[in-house]
């Protein structure tokens, strides 16, 4: 992972300082993880800490450890927030979702095209009012933090203000966000539809205002084939090549009618992935939403290229899409990563997300650890987005984006944690009953955030 314990000592030399006003310890039961767990007693992937406490300063966690030392360690009159006997963990980070279909989520449709021309794209529509962009993103921060989230990949709408929108109110809060505006030149309706040229010229404009700005972080970000033409894919190629630290984000064999139509407007590229492995598209930072239906040629390639399947379980329940098999993505070698999908997902909570991924597998005989589960919402998908030196642990030297969680939330889960004994008992009753009634609050660099 490559963050170690920042030598703690070397900040004080010995002497106590006195705290100033950004200095503040978290008193909690901490759980970080440092890599997969291999299995339930894989306890080197992870460290628990019963009485455990953070010292965090100027946005940043800057030790980790029990209570007593961290106190004993810390600046002098240093505030201290006991969370306990709540569980402290990384935030959560949803590496797909839609900022613009906050107001598709729920939308009675069917397959994947039929929503997107019924109900999605008339709703992108509007994001060619900036003050719509604003009132949206809004809200769709609010949510997130709401359910935990503390950094999403998101899909702007093809309005180069919606990115605007979308990363000004990313600022204001101080957060890690990944974003950019979807590219799409064509079958979409014409007022959402930019050009190959223009959909260049205004990401890599949006790109060079916003990507390092603070925590922002920029996605070139063609939909998917159907609404792009070559020449946009070429563009967005690249741009790629041009800036190879962005991400690259787009969807990919989520469909049986949208693989048929990718084919017939691609006839030359090998399969779905030739599409985009023809335009440059793929490499370490390229997040692939869904995956699948993907033959053995396209395993390999995404191997080979280190790019990132996104499952989005309640997306692919509620769209009737097919079923995620992690198990063979994982063993070709295939780097994967979880995600809400909203608004074809149905919801905001990566713990409901968790939960309807958990039943996917389990239909498939995939039947995942709630250790695994949580590694992945967390330092998982920091590895996937490449950040996880920055967000997804505890780790000394990182961001302080953490959430506090009640597993005894709701009446039903307080009930049944009379009987649990065990941290993984305890997690996968958060997974299984737990939504944003189990968020106790949202700290995001440091500061607590939660809107209530
Ligand atoms: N494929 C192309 N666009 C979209 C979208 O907005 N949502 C989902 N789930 N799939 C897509
Ligand atoms: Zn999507």
């Amino acid at each position: 992972m490559g963050v170690g314990m920042r030598p703690f000592y070397a900040l004080h030399q010995g002497t106590k300082s006195v705290a100033d006003q950004k200095t503040k310890i978290l008193r909690g039961r901490l759980l970080t993880f440092s890599a997969a767990p291999q299995g339930p007693d894989d306890i080197d992937a992870y460290n628990f800490e019963e009485d455990g406490a953070l010292l965090i300063s100027d946005g940043k966690i800057e030790a980790r450890g029990p209570f007593s030392k961290i106190k004993a360690e810390a600046p002098e009159g240093v505030a201290v927030t006991d969370h306990r006997p709540h569980l402290i963990v990384p935030g959560f980070i949803d590496t797909h979702i839609h900022f613009p279909q906050a107001q598709v989520i729920a939308s009675w449709a069917d397959q994947l095209l039929d929503w997107l021309n019924d109900y999605t794209f008339p709703a992108e529509l509007k994001f060619a009012n900036k003050a719509h962009g604003n009132r949206i993103a809004k809200a769709f921060f609010d949510a997130i933090l709401s359910y935990g989230t503390t950094t999403a990949a998101a899909y702007c709408s093809s309005h180069p203000n919606s990115v605007d929108a979308y990363f000004e109110e990313a600022e204001s809060r101080d957060m890690l966000m990944v974003g950019g505006k979807t590219m799409m030149d064509r079958n979409a309706p014409a007022d959402l539809c930019d050009t190959a040229q223009g959909s260049y010229d205004d990401s890599k404009a949006l790109l060079k205002k916003w990507h390092g700005r603070g925590r922002a972080h920029y996605a070139v970000t063609p939909r998917f084939a159907i609404t792009s033409t070559p020449a946009q894919l070429e563009a967005a190629g690249a741009l790629l090549k041009e800036h190879p630290d962005c991400h690259l984000q787009t969807h990919i064999n989520e469909n049986h009618n949208e693989i048929s139509l990718t084919k017939e407007l691609y006839p030359d590229a090998k399969d779905y992935l030739g599409v985009y492995e023809d335009f440059g598209l793929l490499g370490p930072k390229t997040l692939l939403g869904h995956c699948i239906h993907m033959n053995e040629r396209e395993l390999g390639v995404m191997k080979d290229t280190g790019s990132v399947a996104v499952f989005c379980p309640t997306s692919n329940l509620f769209l009737g899409s097919g079923l995620f098999d992690k198990a063979r993505l994982e063993n070709a070698g295939v780097r994967t990563a979880i995600a809400t999908d909203v608004g074809g997902g149905t919801n905001y909570s990566m713990l409901r997300t968790l939960d309807e991924g958990y039943k996917i597998l389990q239909m498939q005989r995939q039947r995942m650890h709630p250790l695994t589960c949580f590694y992945w919402a967390t330092l998982g998908n920091a590895e996937a987005l490449s950040l996880s030196d920055r967000i997804g642990t505890l780790e000394a030297g990182t961001d302080a984006d953490l959430v506090v969680l009640d597993a005894k939330a709701t009446p039903t889960m307080a009930l049944r944690m009379e009987t649990v004994e065990t941290l993984s008992e305890e997690l996968f009753v958060l997974q299984t009953l737990g939504d944003d009634r189990a968020i106790v609050e949202t700290y995001v660099a440091g500061t607590a955030s939660k809107v209530s």
